[in-house]
């Protein structure tokens, strides 16, 4: 009994660990993605805008805001002339990337 109880626990942590793996994002790719989206264009290299006035700073932000902000342009629930259109044109897997990438640039 011992066995099996120590066997479905293990499995589990396995279970547990590849769908955190994919939930995180790719840095690498999301910051390919906002260089190749024009993102830098307004929003600044790593996004450290150099007009915040008009372009919000998204350095310093962190995951979990990026990832729901992007995901609210794309749907319309937070309406932005200009970003829902760009927003709409990232997949999921391009939000998850982009939001690790800004949060990795502390
Ligand atoms: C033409 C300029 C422009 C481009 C290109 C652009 N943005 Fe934006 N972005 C804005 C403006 C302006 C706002 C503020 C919108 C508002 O509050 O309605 C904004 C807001 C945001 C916010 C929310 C910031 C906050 O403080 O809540 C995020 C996240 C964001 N943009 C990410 C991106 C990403 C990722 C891309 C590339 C896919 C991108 N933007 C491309 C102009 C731009």
């Amino acid at each position: 009994m011992k066995t099996i109880h120590v066997l479905l626990m293990s499995g589990l942590f396995a279970v547990s660990a590849v769908t955190s793996v994919h939930a995180a994002g790719d840095i690498a790719k999301g910051e390919s993605t906002f260089t190749a989206k024009g993102c830098i264009g307004c929003h600044g290299p790593a996004g450290d805008s150099q007009a915040p006035e008009m372009f919000p700073k998204l350095k310093g932000r962190d995951e979990a805001y990026i990832l729901t902000q992007l995901t609210d342009f794309k749907s319309g629930k937070r309406v932005g002339t200009t970003m829902n259109p760009m927003a709409s044109t990232l997949t999921e897997e391009d939000i998850n990337n982009i939001a690790a990438y800004i949060s990795s640039n502390k």
